[in-house]
C-alpha cells in the first residue's frame, strides 16, 4: 500500500475524508500526538486500525469529535459535568470517558461499555472529522510499544506502506497523550491516564475533588488484581530501542550519579545519551532521536520535584513544574524505562542518616519539606525566606504515592534534629500531618501555625524549633506573615525551660 503524504490545505483534508469514509487509515494531528484515524462506526475500520498498529484490540480507541453535540453521537448520556469540561477545555487534550450509545461498535471501544471521547486542538484534525460525516477513532500513530508520535516523520517512520496516508501539519506542542477522565460517575470523576490536563484544574471546574485511579500508582504487572481502568495502563509502551534507566533523587545528586554512569559506558564502548531536563513536550521525540543515533543505553535525570525550585523539575524555560505534569510524565517515563529506576541516595540524606558534619554556620539556614497539597505554599515561603537573606534546604515534595506528608514530615525533622539546619517548615493540605510527622522525631518541637498569636507563642514558650503550615488554611501571604512573626519572636526562659526539657526528653 502506498502511504498518501498529505497537506493540511482543504483539498487534501477532504480526499483524506473521503479515505476515511470508505473505511481506510488517515494519520492526523493533535495537539497532544499523531493520531491514526479511522471510521469509529464502523467495525472494520478498527480491526484495520489495531492491525496497522499491532495493537491488541482489548485495549479501546479514544473517539475524536469536532463539535460538542457529536458527544450525543456516541455517549448514551452527557452529564453537565461533561459540558462544562467540554466548555473549559476543548479543543484540548481532555478524554472523557462516558457510557456508550449502542451504535458505537465494541470494535472500536475494546469490547467495554463505555466511550473515551475528545475534541483534539488541530484545525485540519478538526475539519477532517467534519469532512468524514463520523467520529474518527484515533490511536497514537506509531506501531504498538514504540514512543508515541509527535511529527509526522514519525508517523511515517512507523507506518509507512501500512496505511492509507498521512495528514502532514506541525509537530504536536503538547508531546503526551490527553488526560483520560472517567466521568461514567460524574460524581466521582477518574483520571485513568495522567496528561497536560490536571486533577487541580479539573477539580477547579467540576468543584469536586478529582482522583486518579489508584493503579497508577502501580507497577503493571500480570497479577489479575492490577486492573487499571484504562486497559492502556496494563501495557508497557513507548519503549525506545535503546535500554533506558531513569534516575532519580535530589537533582546535584543525579547528576553526579549520571555523570558516573557516563564514564562507565565509555569505558565499555557503549553509546550513552542523557535526558537531562524532564520535559513532556520533547520526551517521546527525544527517545526516537536516540534510536536514531544508535543509543544502547538512555540515562533519563527524574529529580525529586520541588528539590531546589531553581534546578530540579525545571522546565525548559527553567520554570518550575507543575507537580501533577510531572506525575504525567513520569508515568510516560516509567514506562519508557520498563520500570528501570535507580533512586540515587543524596550526598546530604547520607549525612542526615550517619548524624555527622555538624557544622557551625554563618547565616541561618531553615530545612523545609512539603507534600503535593504544600507544594504553593512551601515554594513560597521558601522565596520569601531566601529575599531574607536565609539559606533554605529544600528537602522535597513528591513521591508517586502521594500520601507523602509522613516522609517529608520526618525527613525535614531528621534533619533539623540531626543540626543540619537551624530551623523547619513544612507545609501540607492542612499542616497537621506532616507536622505530626515532624513530632515523632526526638528532640523536634514542631506547632502548628494558623493565627499571629500561636506563631508567636511557639516560639516563646515552646521553642519550637519546626512549623508546619496548611496550604489549604493560609493565604501564601497569611502563611509568610506568621513565619515571620515566629522568626523574629524571642524564646522567653525562666518556667518555659522546665516545660521545653520535659517535653524533649519524651
Ligand atoms: O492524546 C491522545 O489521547 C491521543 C491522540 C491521538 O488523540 N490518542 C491516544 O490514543 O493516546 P491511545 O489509543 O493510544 O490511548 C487511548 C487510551 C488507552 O490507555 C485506553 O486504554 C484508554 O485511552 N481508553 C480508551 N477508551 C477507554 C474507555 N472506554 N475506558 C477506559 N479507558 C479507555
Ligand atoms: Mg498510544
Amino acid at each position: 500500500m502506498k502511504t498518501h503524504l498529505f497537506t493540511t490545505e482543504d483539498a487534501d483534508i477532504r480526499r483524506a475524508a473521503e479515505i476515511i469514509k470508505n473505511g481506510g487509515l488517515v494519520a492526523f494531528p493533535t495537539e497532544t500526538v499523531y493520531g491514526l484515524g479511522a471510521d469509529a462506526f464502523s467495525p472494520y475500520s478498527a480491526k484495520k486500525a489495531y492491525s496497522a498498529k499491532g495493537r491488541p484490540s482489548d485495549n479501546p480507541l479514544i473517539v475524536h469529535i469536532s463539535k460538542t453535540e457529536d458527544l450525543y453521537r456516541a455517549a448514551e448520556t452527557v452529564p453537565d459535568e461533561a459540558l462544562k469540561l467540554a466548555e473549559a477545555f476543548w479543543p484540548g487534550p481532555l478524554t472523557i470517558v462516558l457510557k456508550k450509545r449502542p451504535e458505537m461498535p465494541k470494535e472500536t471501544t475494546g469490547g467495554l461499555d463505555t466511550v473515551a471521547l475528545r475534541m483534539p486542538d488541530s484545525e485540519a484534525t478538526l475539519k477532517l472529522i467534519e469532512y468524514s460525516g463520523t467520529l474518527i477513532s484515533g490511536p497514537s500513530a506509531n506501531i504498538s510499544g514504540r514512543p508515541s508520535p509527535t511529527c509526522w516523520q514519525h508517523v511515517q517512520a512507523d507506518l509507512d506502506g501500512k496505511i492509507d496516508g498521512i495528514i502532514c501539519g506541525l509537530p504536536c506542542k503538547g508531546g503526551i497523550e490527553s488526560t483520560v477522565l472517567d466521568l461514567t460517575d460524574p460524581e466521582a470523576p477518574m483520571i485513568l491516564r495522567p496528561g497536560l490536563i490536571t486533577p487541580e484544574m479539573a477539580a477547579a471546574v467540576l468543584k469536586t475533588e478529582v482522583s486518579y485511579d489508584p493503579a497508577l500508582f502501580d507497577k503493571p504487572s500480570e497479577d489479575p488484581n492490577f486492573r487499571p481502568k484504562a486497559p492502556g495502563q496494563k501495557y508497557k509502551h513507548y519503549s525506545p530501542k535503546a535500554e533506558m534507566v531513569i534516575y532519580e533523587g535530589v537533582s546535584e545528586d543525579v547528576f553526579r550519579a549520571i555523570d558516573a554512569r557516563l564514564a562507565e559506558e565509555k569505558e565499555k564502548g557503549r553509546k550513552a545519551a542523557v535526558i537531562d531536563v524532564p520535559d513532556p513536550k520533547s520526551f517521546f521525540a527525544k527517545l526516537r532521536a536516540f534510536d536514531e543515533l544508535g543509543a544502547d543505553v538512555i540515562l533519563a535525570a527524574a529529580p525529586d520535584s520541588g528539590v531546589p525550585a531553581d534546578s530540579s523539575v525545571a522546565g525548559p524555560d527553567g520554570k518550575t513544574i507543575d507537580p501533577s505534569i510531572y506525575f504525567s510524565l513520569m508515568n510516560r517515563m516509567l514506562k519508557a524505562a520498563g520500570y528501570n529506576i535507580i533512586k540515587v541516595p543524596g550526598a546530604d540524606a547520607q549525612k542526615v542518616l550517619s548524624g555527622k558534619n555538624r557544622t557551625g554556620r554563618q547565616t541561618m539556614k531553615i530545612a523545609m519539606a512539603c507534600d503535593h497539597a504544600g507544594f504553593d505554599l512551601k515554594q513560597a515561603v521558601a522565596e520569601h525566606l531566601a529575599g531574607r537573606g536565609i539559606e533554605v534546604e529544600d528537602l522535597g515534595t513528591y513521591t508517586p504515592e502521594r500520601v507523602d506528608y509522613p516522609i517529608y514530615g520526618k525527613k525535614c525533622a531528621e534533619y533539623v534534629a540531626e543540626g543540619h539546619a537551624d530551623l523547619g517548615i513544612v507545609c501540607c493540605g492542612t499542616g497537621i500531618g506532616i507536622g505530626m510527622a515532624a513530632n515523632k522525631v526526638k528532640g523536634i518541637r514542631c506547632a502548628e501555625l494558623v493565627t499571629p498569636f500561636m506563631a508567636e507563642m511557639a516560639k516563646k514558650h515552646n521553642h519550637a524549633n519546626m512549623i508546619s503550615l496548611g496550604g489549604r488554611v493560609l493565604s501564601n501571604e497569611e502563611a509568610i506573615k506568621l513565619v515571620d512573626i515566629w522568626l523574629d519572636s524571642e524564646e522567653e526562659h525562666g518556667n518555659h525551660d522546665r516545660r521545653v526539657a520535659l517535653l524533649n526528653e519524651m
